[in-house]
């Protein structure tokens, strides 16, 4: 799948700009890791693109119609396993196996704590450091709906110290501010 098609496809399901923003949001940093960790980058930043594709128009069957949706665009059960993962115990119960799927995993809720930290800054991404969003992520009452659990979870997952996982995210949603709103 070219990430052409895959933004074509999130598109076809999903009308609101903070989905579409955030699935932005997550292939950046999907891909920031892939290169991290020497894989193949358009496949992960795909599988971070679309990690939401159902949730706009079936909420209440989050990951599980994504799962028809992409049988039905001929997508391999790896991408698909991948995706129905960042569900885990929440509304799957796929276990994050692969490295692709725990990074997924992890940074899904933690781009939302990011976003929700660009958000409070005049200067939205520009210049924010590790030590802003730990202090964020310490303060439950902000951003509450953010998951902290779920992040330190998958950082113990993923074998990364939580603030290697934040300072690579920030760079990555950095580098594509822009393109998501920020
Ligand atoms: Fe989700
Ligand atoms: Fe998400």
């Amino acid at each position: 799948m070219t990430r052409e098609d895959a933004l074509n496809l999130l598109k076809k399901y999903n009308e609101s700009e903070a989905l579409i923003n955030h699935g932005k949001a997550v292939e950046a940093v999907m891909k920031a890791f892939a290169r991290y960790y020497n894989e193949d980058e358009n496949y992960w930043g795909n599988v971070g693109l679309l990690h939401d594709l159902d949730y706009e128009k079936w909420p209440e069957q989050h990951c599980v119609k994504t799962e028809e949706l992409l049988k039905e665009e001929n997508v391999d059960d790896k991408f698909i396993r991948a995706i129905c993962s960042h569900g885990w115990k929440i509304c799957t119960d796929i276990e994050p196996k692969l490295q692709m799927e725990k990074v997924l995993y992890t940074i899904d809720e933690l781009c939302g704590l990011i976003n929700a930290t660009a958000l409070m800054r005049p200067t939205k991404m520009e210049g924010m450091g590790v030590k802003s969003v730990k202090k964020k992520f310490k303060t439950a009452s902000f951003a509450a709906g953010v998951n902290r659990d779920v992040i330190e979870e998958g950082s113990k997952l993923m074998g990364m110290e939580l603030s290697q996982i934040m300072e690579i995210a920030i760079k990555a949603m950095s580098d594509v501010a822009s393109d998501i709103g920020l």
